[in-house]
């Protein structure tokens, strides 16, 4: 048995594509290792989105070529977004690297690996006719998790001016519905309660299946007639694809949770503009009013970008007006990075002490949206879904219908089960509470 690591990066997308990199090396014989030094194949799942997720990849790759002095026959593999957007330089900046595979090739690793078992270097960053889906091995590994990542959709049409995602990714391809629920079912019947439809603008999901039109929401629905699955999430979304049927489903599928991830990176409509979102500050709070009335109780999270070339002062108390308008209880916010080969990387950039304070500012009313609606939630009754023990003796954690994570002690708690269970305190991070 030879033995792989894999270390991921970025999305949750990536999370997806290194477990199916694993299964697909299962077949030569190769079983996954948690330790690199007793790796025989080593493989970075890489992410390309800011500037710093692509040069911690160069540093990691640093460190590990030393791994190759104890072990001469250690192959390194580079996959994931750098690979796609840095291939050959990756090749030339790091003589250690054996092998780099693009996100829509990676179905090719098995020939790839045994290509450089013979010493040579193989280089993958096509966007190959055949579907990766098509090859990577049906039979999913065995899981002991029960939440599941489901890619359904891949790619982006939409051109942000920041955003590299177009290019590393490709355009915009929705898998077929037929498969994606076979793949369903074979996760349910490993044990899988809940399943989070992942896409890079999921909610542009449409594949025309036996003449009909299959759209994210049908997808949902379909879905939720799988009996034992009990819980659907799906991520990540654009704005001007939230159609009123996927509001409908909020309102209407019991299945599907009461959290979206719904990024707006700006209340500027300057701003906006300017990064070729295609939607107005007042568009957003329009989709969320409607969403609000469908599910009242829906938690709202949210990605923004600071320091856009061009947003001045005005623009940025535009954002953080509009984030006291929605409250998000949950967001990711970044400094504006400047990407080769995307529209705004050659435009003037604002100063980074600028840019520091307004991410400053933008997180310390972020995380006082957060901490509030956390509170709010102490005395109210929530479902979880348990998923590990958590850090004290006797205790699980698991996931609140709106992925709050929740602490609870007892010892008949297992892995998998749904509780009812009353919110008692609010940490930082997390809830805790007890079972009824
Ligand atoms: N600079 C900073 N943040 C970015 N994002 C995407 N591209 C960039 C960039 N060039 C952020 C956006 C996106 C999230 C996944 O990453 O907020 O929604
Ligand atoms: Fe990037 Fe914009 Fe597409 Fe999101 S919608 S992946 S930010 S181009």
């Amino acid at each position: 048995m030879k033995k792989v690591f894999v270390k991921t990066y970025g999305c949750q997308m990536n999370v997806y594509d290194s477990e199916r990199m694993i299964s697909a090396m299962e077949p030569s014989g190769y079983v996954e290792t948690k330790s690199k030094e007793e790796a025989d194949l080593i493989l970075l799942n890489t992410c390309h989105i800011r500037e710093k997720a692509a040069e911690k990849i160069y540093s990691e790759l640093g460190r590990l070529k030393f791994l190759k002095e104890d072990n001469p026959d250690l192959k390194i593999g580079v996959a994931g977004c750098v690979a796609q957007a840095e291939g050959e330089e990756i090749m030339i900046r790091q003589p250690a690297v054996d092998l780099v595979v693009g996100p829509q090739s990676y179905h090719r690793l098995p020939s790839m690996v045994k290509t450089v078992t013979n010493g040579k270097r193989a280089l993958d960053t096509e966007f190959p006719e055949e579907n990766k889906f098509d090859h990577l091995p049906k039979d999913l590994k065995r899981r002991n998790n029960p939440t599941a990542f489901l890619t359904v959709q891949e790619g982006c049409d939409k051109f942000c001016a920041f955003c590299v995602v177009p290019y590393t990714r490709g355009v915009e391809v929705s898998r077929s519905p037929e498969k994606i629920i076979e793949e369903a079912r074979s996760l349910v019947d490993r044990g899988v309660v809940e399943i989070t439809l992942l896409g890079q603008n999921v909610n542009a999901y449409s594949n025309k299946h036996s003449g009909e039109n299959y759209t994210l929401s049908k997808l949902i629905w379909k879905l939720s007639d799988i009996s034992n699955l009990q819980r659907i999430r799906f991520t990540t979304s654009h704005p001007n694809d939230m159609s009123q049927d996927l509001i409908d489903a909020h309102r209407d599928c019991e299945k599907l949770m009461p959290y979206l991830h719904l990024p707006v990176q700006s209340g500027s409509d300057h701003v906006l503009k300017k990064m070729n979102r295609k939607h107005t500050a007042d568009d957003y709070r329009r989709i969320i009013d409607k969403l609000r009335k469908a599910r009242p109780d829906l938690l709202l999270s949210g990605d923004f970008i600071v320091g856009f070339p061009g947003e001045t002062d005005e623009d940025f108390l535009d954002t953080l007006r509009l984030i006291k308008d929605i409250e998000y209880g949950q967001s990711y916010s970044f400094k504006y990075s400047s990407r080769p080969g995307t529209p705004a990387a050659n435009r003037e950039e604002i100063s980074e002490i600028v840019k520091k304070e307004r991410l400053a500012e933008l997180q310390t009313l972020l995380k006082e949206q957060q901490v509030r609606l956390q509170k709010k939630m102490i005395g109210r009754e929530v479902n979880v879904l348990f998923e590990k023990p958590g850090r004290l003796a006797g205790q699980m954690v698991g996931k609140s219908e709106y992925l709050h994570a929740v602490h609870v002690t007892g010892d008949r708690i297992r892995s998998g089960d749904i509780n009812k269970v009353r919110i008692i305190t609010s940490e930082t991070n997390s809830l805790s509470g007890r079972i009824e």
